[in-house]
């Protein structure tokens, strides 16, 4: 028996050499240790042996069974760590590797220039309104003194949908929709595109953008709309921009304005930018008239007011130094990618 024994462990030794999988080694383990295994017989016929030799015999198959099962344990270790690490081989991650460059949209410089044109009306307490691009011939004319046949008309060139229906040429029709609404005192902007029937060049577009502004209260003179124009200059050009008010006419103000701001690329010297005079037309303005106040139900003998309308397209591409406007609208990728 003890012959047997011996045979029967370095079989199995020898087996579990070849052993590649956790499959094969479970078949291996039945066929020796299983309940109808080979060593497990080897127990069972212990009985058959004379009683003083059971004690040895026993000692030796269960001897025989440790060091069978702790080479099985063994191997299974084995086999395991041997199948991890080919995975986590398999699996393995180059963290050095260059990762996927992910595109990252930007604001277009008319809206950078919009928001902080917001930021700073917003900081003076001036709401923000919208109005409709489609408008009334009501709203964008009469209603700011312009009745028809007013040779004012004549100022923009209208694209009309009807007799009465138009594309607004100016946000000034924002006004009387705002006096309409709310009473004073009022101060609101309201910035967005407008049409007018222009050839495209360099300098001018059918639809461009304005920030139209107005404000409504008592004892509103001409030293306030002065103040935070000024003002608006400096904080859009610089502090050391200066303003320069000329006389100017609008129907729907009364006196009117037009303002420059000196030059923020020479400074006022002169050069190629404000075209050797030193001075940039940024907007028009005025005290509102009259007329304009009566039609929207707000009486002209208690409350006065300013408005002004500045050109956003201007003084962003006065601020970028962009030398075509038609760059504003073609949206291409190497021009935009230059403001983020
Ligand atoms: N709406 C005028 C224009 O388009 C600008 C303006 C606005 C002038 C408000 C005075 C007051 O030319």
């Amino acid at each position: 028996m003890e012959e047997k024994l011996k045979e029967i462990v370095e079989r199995t030794f020898c087996k579990l050499e070849s052993v590649i999988d956790n499959k094969e080694l479970a078949a291996l383990k039945v066929e020796i240790l299983g309940k109808n295994g080979e060593l497990t017989g080897i127990l069972r016929n212990l009985k058959d042996l004379p009683a003083d030799k059971r004690p040895m015999a026993g000692k030796l198959v269960n001897d025989a069974r440790t060091r069978l099962e702790e080479a099985f344990d063994k191997k299974f270790k084995k086999l395991y760590e041997e199948e991890l690490s080919k995975k986590l081989d398999e699996e393995k991650i180059d963290i050095t590797i260059e990762g996927k460059d992910r595109k990252k949209g930007g604001l277009h410089p008319l809206t950078i220039v919009k928001n902080s044109v917001i930021d700073f009306f917003s900081s003076l307490g001036f709401m923000v309104v919208d109005s409709p691009e489609i408008e009334t011939d009501y709203y964008n004319f009469k209603a700011l003194n312009t009745p028809d046949n007013h040779p004012a008309r004549d100022m923009q060139d209208t694209f009309y949908i009807t007799s009465n229906i138009l594309l607004r040429t100016q946000t000034s029709a924002g006004q009387i929709r705002t006096m309409e609404k709310i009473k004073p005192p009022i101060k609101m902007i309201n910035i967005g595109r407008v049409f007018r029937a222009d050839d495209v060049d360099a300098t001018h577009s059918p639809v461009f953008h304005q920030i139209e502004g107005l404000v409504v209260d008592n004892h509103i003179t001409m030293c306030d709309l002065k103040g935070i124009l000024d003002r608006f200059a400096r904080f859009f050009f610089g502090e050391n921009t200066k303003t320069r008010f000329r006389p100017s006419y609008f129907p729907f103000t009364e006196p009117s304005v037009e303002v420059d701001a000196s030059c923020p690329y020479c400074g006022g010297k002169g050069c190629r930018v404000c075209k050797g005079t030193g001075w940039i037309e940024i907007l028009g303005a005025g005290m509102v008239n009259r007329n304009v106040l009566k039609n929207c139900d707000i009486n002209p003998d208690e409350y006065t007011g300013f408005a002004f309308g500045i050109g956003l397209d201007r003084i962003t591409v006065i601020r970028y130094g962009i030398n075509d406007m038609r760059l504003e609208f073609e949206n291409d990728l190497r021009f935009l990618k230059q403001f983020n």
